[in-house]
Order: C-alpha cells, then structure tokens, then sequence
C-alpha cells in the first residue's frame, strides 16, 4: 500500500495481438506477425483523479483501457495498483482484485444482457463479490439506482426497455455497485445526444467528489475530457506522444499529432493563422510500425532524425510537468494548433468544445477543469 504513489500506474506496458499465420506461412517458416496495439505505455492515475486519453481511433485506447482492467494479459510491462504488482495476478486473486477496478464499456447495450432484469444486471458484480443474492441483492440494487438517477421501481425492467442515456446510467451503476477505487470509462458518451451526454458526465464528476473514484476517461471527445479530466494523455498507434495537465496540453499541446488532433477546435485569434503546415501521408501499420517517430510520415516537422530514431517521452524544458515524446519539442511547442492543416480524412476532427454554458473555475486537484456542463 503506498501513501503517496499513484492509485494504478503502467510501466512499458506492451499489447501484440498475434495474428493467425496461413499454412503455407508456416510450412514456409515465415516468422509470426502481431498487431501492436499498445506498445511500451507508461501512464499513472492518481486516487480521485480522472485521466482523459485521447486518440483518432485504432491508436489503442480500448486495448490500454482493458490492460489497465486486467481484462486482458499484457504480453510485458507492469501494472502497479497502490504500488502493487498486479501484473501476475491470476484466477481468484485476479477475480478478487477487480472489486477495485470496473470498467464502463464502449457499448452499453451489447456489454448488457438483454436477457437479464436491471437488478440482476446491476448487482452482477456485488453477487460475484460478495455473494449476496435474492432479496438482499435487489435492496442493494435498489438502494445504488438513484444514485445513477435511475428510480428504484425500474428492478424488473430489462435493458432495452431504456434509452441510450438509461442504459449507460445502468452500466456506471454496475461498474460502481461494489465501490470499486478506479473506473474505466470507455467512451461512455459517445452514442448519446448532447444533452444526455452533459448530464452523464456531470453525474461522473458529482461521484467523483463525493466518493473519491478515480477515472480512466477513454474518449475522442476533447470537449468531455476538458470536462471531466484533470490530467491527459495522447495516444498514437500504440505509444503516449504527450502528458499534461488538461487545461495546458488542450490549449498549448506541444506535439505535432496533438495540434493536429485539436486543429479542429476553432481559436478566434486570427493573427496566430499565419503559417500553415500540412499533415499528409500515409498512416503507418500497426504490424510493422516505422523504426524512427510513428508521426513522421505525417508530421509536417519531421527531419532525417525522425525517421530513425524513437523519440523518448521526455519532459519539456520550460514546461514542467508536461511529458512529450518528440525530438523538435522546444522547436515546435508555440505553433498554435489550427496551423497544422490536412487534406479531408489525414486526421479526423475532434469535437469543438461547447463553450456556452461551461465555465471554468477550480475543481479537484487539477483545477483546470469547467466546473458545470449545461446545455
Ligand atoms: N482483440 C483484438 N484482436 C486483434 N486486434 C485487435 C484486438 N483489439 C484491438 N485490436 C487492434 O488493435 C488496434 C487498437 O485498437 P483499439 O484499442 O480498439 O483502438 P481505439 O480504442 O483507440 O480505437 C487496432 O488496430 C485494432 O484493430
Ligand atoms: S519526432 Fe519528428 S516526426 Fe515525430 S513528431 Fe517530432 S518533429 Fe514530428
Ligand atoms: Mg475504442
């Protein structure tokens, strides 16, 4: 148990998904490829913190969630949870230790059994915890509904008998039902509208506050991870390419895939369009990723370094705290992210940030979050 560390921190986290060789491949003795999913992740969630990660999709963000879950093996690194290695944990223990983690799922219909009542579904986790069944299990249930604003009458109604919102609302009541210290939360919002959106993710931050939780908040949706978020980390094909706090990382992102990410997100400044650089190029396969930066085909700085040499997550001098891993990160650090310009599909556009009625103000240990998103 340690006082002061990190609640859940992955060291070089590394996920292959081996893909099936043909027959006349083995006959032939060609080596086994592997999709690299997650290659070499080193990321920290502290106790009460939420953790946005960010990424045009396919760059990992589901595979990290569920490493982090340990609903996967990682195939090498470490995962550490309140300084314990949990990276070997297997059977009853590994059964056991994820009263601690839950996950909320892209996909709140399919991650349902449609065939199950709300308190069977919503009371899985206390049952397989703790054992608790029949009458008692439905007070349980009936007691943590409105909590989630669900009423306590829906117990014997079925997932499909809910909206989008309602069903997410029942996935975060499964995922919090035996108070777990982190939640991962993959895209919890995406298929909702937006004003079902704001209500989800204020319900996420009243939880958070009041009971402490921790979040993993997977998403593509700068705007929720402006949000919800205190800190953020930028996925690209497999590897973290920057870390910060959010406020710091959305508004003055340092490297190249980040601008290009947040290009879309309009800044009224005018006099900061000036230059314009163009991201073009192929996007690397994940089976052979490149030997040198994995942004380089598309980055708009690359030199001969990039395509040689890994650029090392490094912290940033004259930002502390900020991790980038990019060999011209001082050089390129001020040019404003609307700069960076693509043709249609290079990178795909995040949503803008849906200023009215957010306002910003301290909250949490971050206090870089909006603290109310109304619509
Ligand atoms: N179970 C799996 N088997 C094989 N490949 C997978 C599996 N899960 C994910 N992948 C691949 O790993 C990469 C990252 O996927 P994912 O983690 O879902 O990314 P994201 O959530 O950022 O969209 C993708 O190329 C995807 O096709
Ligand atoms: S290391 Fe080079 S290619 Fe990679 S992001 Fe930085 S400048 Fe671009
Ligand atoms: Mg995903």
């Amino acid at each position: 148990m340690s006082a002061s560390g990190p609640l859940l921190e992955t060291r070089d986290i590394v996920k292959h998904f081996p893909i099936p060789r043909p027959l006349r491949d083995l006959v032939r003795g060609r080596p086994s490829r592997a999709i690299h999913a997650v290659d070499g992740v080193s990321v920290s969630v502290a106790a009460g913190e939420t953790l946005g990660l960010i990424g045009e999709s396919g760059s990992g963000k589901t595979t990290l969630g569920w490493l982090i879950a340990r609903l996967y093996p990682p195939t090498s690194g470490e995962i550490l949870f309140d300084g314990e290695d949990v990276t070997a944990l297997t059977g009853r223990a590994l059964r056991a230790w994820h009263r601690n983690v839950q996950m909320v799922f892209q996909d709140p219909l399919g991650s349902l059994d449609s065939r199950l009542r709300v308190w069977q579904i919503v009371g899985e986790p206390i049952f397989a915890q703790e054992g608790v069944r029949g009458p008692a299990l439905r007070d349980r249930v009936s007691a943590l509904l409105p909590t989630v604003g669900l009423p306590p009458e829906c117990l014997d109604q079925y997932p499909h008998e809910f909206s989008g919102g309602g069903r997410q609302r029942l996935s975060l009541a499964r995922a919090l039902s035996v108070n777990p210290r982190l939640i991962v939360l993959d895209e919890p919002t995406s298929a909702l509208d937006v004003a079902v959106q704001a209500q989800i993710l204020n319900r996420l931050v009243t939880l958070q506050k009041e009971r402490g939780f921790a979040y993993l908040l997977i998403t593509h949706n700068v705007a929720a991870v402006r949000f919800v978020a205190h800190r953020v980390a930028v996925l690209y094909l497999g590897e973290v390419v920057e870390v910060g706090r959010v406020r710091d990382v959305l508004e003055r992102p340092v490297h190249p895939y980040t601008k290009a990410l947040l290009a879309a997100v309009p800044v009224p400044d005018v006099r900061r369009r000036r230059t314009r650089y163009r991201i073009t190029g192929e996007i690397p396969t994940l089976i052979t990723p490149p030997p040198g930066c994995r942004f380089a085909a598309r980055c708009p700085f690359a030199v001969e370094r990039c395509r040689t040499e890994p650029p090392a997550l490094r912290e940033v001098s004259g930002r502390p705290g900020r991790l980038v891993s990019c060999h011209r990160a001082e050089e390129v650090g001020d040019v404003p992210p609307e700069a960076l310009i693509g043709p249609a599909g290079a990178v795909p556009p995040v949503a803008a940030t849906p200023s009215s009625g957010a306002s910003s103000g301290a909250d949490g240990p971050g206090s870089d979050r909006v603290t109310r998103w109304s619509t």
